[in-house]
């Protein structure tokens, strides 16, 4: 049995995805009774309703479990304790292999939220488990937040400059790569940048999208003080805008780059590039929007 946190998200339901198609069995973690579904129809059987910040929840999630796939909530203030939770929940039990879902670039202390995912990866390092790091890049599903203006009006907007670089990776990838290294043997005690695309600046970005989409698409900078507001608007906490806009800051001074070597070695093929993910989601899209009118 593989227990799974933080697995109602975006990462979560892939990654319990890509297990189930490898025939691994799961337990998913969830915090609130209506995500069971969701984690449900992804394939998880066995599923715990809980906090991942209480010892005693962790202690019963990780009951007959082999291995554990840490993935906690995105820009978590809590991030540390909770990581220190789920890790000695894990000793406790003696898990054979703990997973942390970690970030690209962790050291960068200017961006908290990277930060402490490498304090995280400290605590791991000490625990005595055997251990694996994953550190995805940023993901290309970001841009899908982005599609409406993007198809509209040709907007592809963003709060730094449109010629930083940055490295993306597909999120189907790391779900690929992380069920590999969750089921296959020798990964332990390893750390891996997940990655994709070496680096790309967003006018690249919005080359693709434009010869992808048939359309022109315009990299276009927004003022950090607008997409604070847009933020608030749509219900981010302070803590959640003020990190994020440190990221954004961060993105104006240098570019945020890794190397696509170590994912294409895990899944014995080269990453998914951004053309074929566009290309992907552009199907997904339609057929959505044609089942919708039937
Ligand atoms: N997005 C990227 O480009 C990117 C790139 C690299 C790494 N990452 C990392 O990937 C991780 C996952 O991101 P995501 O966007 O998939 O996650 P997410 O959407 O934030 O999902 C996390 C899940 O954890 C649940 N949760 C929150 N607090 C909890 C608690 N105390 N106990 C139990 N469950 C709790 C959430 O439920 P509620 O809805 O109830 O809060 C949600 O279902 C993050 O650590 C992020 O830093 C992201």
């Amino acid at each position: 049995m593989i227990l799974i946190t933080g697995s109602a998200g975006k990462t979560g339901r892939s990654v319990i995805q890509a297990l189930v198609e490898r025939g691994a069995p799961v337990r998913a973690l969830v915090h609130r009774p209506d995500q069971i579904q969701a984690v449900e129809s992804s394939g998880a059987r066995d599923v715990l309703v809980g906090d991942m910040k209480s010892r005693a929840t962790m202690e019963r999630a990780v009951q007959d479990v082999r291995a554990v796939y840490h993935i906690c909530p995105n820009v978590s203030p809590d991030e540390v304790s909770i990581g220190q939770t789920v890790i000695a929940a894990a000793q406790y039990a003696g898990v054979e292999h703990f997973v942390f879902h970690s970030v690209l670039n962790p050291q960068t202390e200017a961006m908290p939220h990277h930060w402490k995912k490498l304090r995280v990866e400290e605590l791991l390092v000490e625990s005595r488990l055997p251990y694996t790091i994953l550190q995805p890049a940023a993901y290309m599903q970001n841009i899908i937040a982005h599609w409406e203006q993007i198809q509209s009006e040709g907007i592809y907007p963003m709060p730094y400059p449109a010629e930083t670089r940055l490295s993306l990776v597909d999120l189907m990838d790391v779900a690929q790569a992380a069920a590999i290294g969750l089921t296959k043997p020798g990964h332990q005690y390893a750390t891996y940048q997940l990655v994709s695309i070496e680096g790309m600046s967003q006018m690249e970005v919005a080359a693709i999208l434009s010869q992808e989409l048939g359309r022109p698409v315009q990299a276009t900078t927004v003022p950090l003080e607008t997409w604070r507001t847009q933020a608030k608007e749509a219900g981010l906490g302070d803590y959640q805008i003020e990190t994020l806009a440190s990221m954004f800051t961060y993105y104006h001074r240098f570019d945020f780059l890794g190397n696509p070597h170590a994912l294409s070695w895990l899944l014995g093929r080269p990453p998914t590039t951004l053309n074929e993910f566009v290309r992907r989601i552009t199907e997904e899209k339609n057929l959505t929007s044609k089942t919708s009118v039937l």
